[in-house]
Order: C-alpha cells, then sequence, then structure tokens
C-alpha cells in the first residue's frame, strides 16, 4: 500500500511517501480501503513534535511511524471476532486516539468498537473531515459541558473544524448559542445556527457577554481561557481542548465557583454512530473548506500552518 511515513518529528518535508506492507486485520480488526482522510491540527502538531508524538503514543513510538486519525472507507476484510460490520460495508471512524491511527495510508487497521457506518448522504471525503471535531465537538458540549435546552452557550473558533460542529450541537441540544469568529466567518456561523455572533477581531468578548452558563473554549491560549472564566456565571461550567492548562486555571475556576474540563478526544464508534444520525437526519451538516488528493497530503499541512477559511482539510483517496 502507499503511506506517508514521518521520517523525523520536523517541518512539511518529514512527510515522505512510500510503499509499505498492507496491514491485517488482528482480532476485533476490520481493514478499511481508505477512500478519505480527514487532516486536524493535531497531525501537524505530532509532525513537528516529538514530544506530542511521546505523548500521544504513551512512549511507545515505533519506528516507522504513519500518522493521521481520521478515515473513511469500503471494508475490505474483516478479522476474527468482528460482529456488526462486513466486507464491502461503508465507515468512517477516528482511529486509535490516543495512539497511532496510521490513517495517512491506502488501507487502514481499525477496531470494530472504534469505527460506524458513514451517513448515505456524505461523500467518503466529507464523511472522512467528520470523526475527530465532531467526536472532541460532541464530547465538549454534551459529555462535559452536559449543556441543557435553554442555556446561553459561547463557543469560541465557532468557524473551525471542531467549533462548526459544536454551534451545531449545541442547538440541537436546544442552547443559546453565541459563536466567535473573525468578520470573515459571520455569516457562516451564523449559518450554523448561532444566535449571535462576536467579532472577537473587533471588541473584546468580555464586553459583549456575561453570565454564561457554559463556555467552549478551543482557542490554544491559556490567557484566552482564563478571560472566559471572567463571563461564566456561578456554577457555570468551562470546556476547554488544551487540558495541560489545568494546573494554571485551578485558583480562577475556584474563585469563580465555575467548574472546568479539559477535553482529551477519544475513539468512540458509539458516539461516532449517534453523530451519523444527526447527520443523517439534517441535525448535523459538516463543511469543507478545502479537498486535497493524496498526493497533495503534504500541502494541506501547509493549510494548516497558514490558517484557511472555516470547515476542514479533506483527502480523497482514490
Ligand atoms: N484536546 C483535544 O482532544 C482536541 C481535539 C481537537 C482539537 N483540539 C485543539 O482545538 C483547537 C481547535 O481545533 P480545530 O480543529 O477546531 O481548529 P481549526 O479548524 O483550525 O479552527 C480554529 C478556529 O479558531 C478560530 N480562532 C482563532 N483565534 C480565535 C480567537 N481568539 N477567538 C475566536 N476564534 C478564534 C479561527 O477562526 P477565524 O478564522 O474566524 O479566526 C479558526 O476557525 C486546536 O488547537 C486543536 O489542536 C484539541
Amino acid at each position: 500500500m502507499e503511506a506517508y511515513i514521518l521520517t523525523q518529528n520536523g517541518g512539511i518535508e518529514s512527510l515522505q511517501k512510500t510503499t509499505l506492507p498492507t496491514p491485517q486485520p488482528a482480532t476485533g480488526e476490520v481493514l478499511i480501503k481508505t477512500k478519505g482522510i480527514g487532516i486536524n491540527p493535531i497531525d501537524g502538531q505530532v509532525r513537528s513534535s516529538k514530544e506530542i508524538l511521546n505523548i500521544i503514543t504513551n512512549g511507545n513510538t515505533p519506528d516507522t511511524v504513519v500518522i493521521g486519525w481520521d478515515v473513511a472507507g469500503i471494508i475490505e476484510q474483516v478479522g476474527p471476532g468482528v460482529e456488526g460490520f462486513k466486507a464491502g460495508d461503508e465507515v468512517f471512524g477516528l482511529i486509535n486516539m490516543p495512539g497511532l491511527g496510521k490513517t495517512y495510508a491506502t488501507y487502514v487497521t481499525a477496531p470494530a468498537p472504534q469505527i460506524s457506518l458513514k451517513p448515505s448522504k456524505l461523500s467518503f471525503t466529507t464523511a472522512a473531515a467528520t470523526p475527530m471535531a465532531a467526536l472532541t465537538a460532541w464530547q465538549a458540549v454534551v459529555t462535559l459541558g452536559k449543556v441543557q435546552k435553554g442555556e446561553r452557550v459561547l463557543i469560541h473558533g465557532a468557524s473551525g473544524g471542531v467549533g462548526h460542529f459544536a454551534v451545531q450541537i449545541a442547538k440541537y441540544l436546544g442552547a443559546y448559542v453565541i459563536g466567535t469568529g473573525s468578520a470573515k466567518n459571520e455569516s457562516f456561523i451564523l449559518s450554523l445556527g448561532a444566535d449571535e455572533f462576536i467579532d472577537y477581531t473587533a471588541i473584546p468578548f468580555e464586553q459583549k457577554v456575561k453570565e454564561m452558563d457554559v463556555v467552549i473554549d478551543t482557542v490554544p491560549s491559556v490567557e484566552h481561557v482564563l478571560r472566559s472564566i471572567e463571563v461564566i456565571k456561578t456554577g457555570g461550567r468551562l470546556v476547554y481542548l488544551q487540558p495541560h492548562f489545568q494546573s494554571e486555571l485551578a485558583t480562577e475556576l475556584g474563585a469563580a465557583e465555575v467548574s472546568g474540563y479539559g477535553v482529551f478526544v477519544h475513539s468512540s464508534g458509539k458516539e461516532l454512530h449517534e453523530i451519523a444520525r444527526l447527520i443523517e437526519n439534517g441535525s448535523l451538516k459538516p463543511h469543507i473548506s478545502t479537498i486535497l488528493s493524496f498526493d497533495e497530503l503534504p500541502e494541506a499541512h501547509r493549510l494548516l500552518e497558514n490558517g484557511r477559511s472555516a470547515g476542514k482539510i479533506a483527502i480523497a483517496v482514490n
């Protein structure tokens, strides 16, 4: 099979296309013929940092490293003991998070409990761009944020991969949603169902909101997350996407009597099945900003670093 290996931790040139043996599904696993790959910020972080790579692999980094976690494709082969899937099924998943998903390849093995049938209305490319961002949003809004009908929820980075799913999930739950983003993304964020938009480049969000029940903060800055605590009401909840911020937030969370939860997204076919159901019934819609070919995959990392319009970057695989 074709795959991108990481020759070392470093720049985009460290992603090198090569030929590797096609993996065989172990007990409880399926072999997926890749039709789409999703690209996420963590891909670039793991590529460039040995420390982050070792955190993701829990210190068990193999000699040959294939990164990538999001995939959509067709089951080619089913390993022993797999129930609920068969060869020919169209599936998608966030594979082995935490761990190495090895989805930058034309074949991927995946534990069956980590995948779901692909929503029939999504192309493979759009489906591939969905699992990590949508599961992160789900685990932030539903599992940790426990957002309830009628609650006021502020979602930062509402145009981003995670944010655009978080807005839609919070709206689905019946919340009043305020999304932040830059001016160019105002109409996109409102089109997701957000009730209000704040242009963070024009005004500090603290001047526009207060007494929020829940804030979902996707911005990778401790200062930003500390500012979010200021706009949450007593007894409210803060969910942030950089779990290592925890110790730096403890004092302010305690003083404000706000509960803080750091998300570390994990694979879950069960939750992905719920997400697929919302996509099928029209409650959730993934948005893609850019589609590239497998040969252009390194270019996707350049886009990650340069920033782009809205939604997700995905790779179409023939
Ligand atoms: N802990 C976990 O398990 C986990 C999982 C997934 C992602 N993450 C992390 O979460 C972050 C977001 O991921 P993502 O996939 O959503 O990234 P993304 O697709 O690059 O989106 C980030 C968005 O943040 C917006 N933004 C930047 N600065 C902002 C600010 N000061 N205020 C409001 N919005 C701002 C940008 O919108 P504009 O273009 O409008 O500025 C951009 O759309 C990344 O740091 C990622 O590493 C963590």
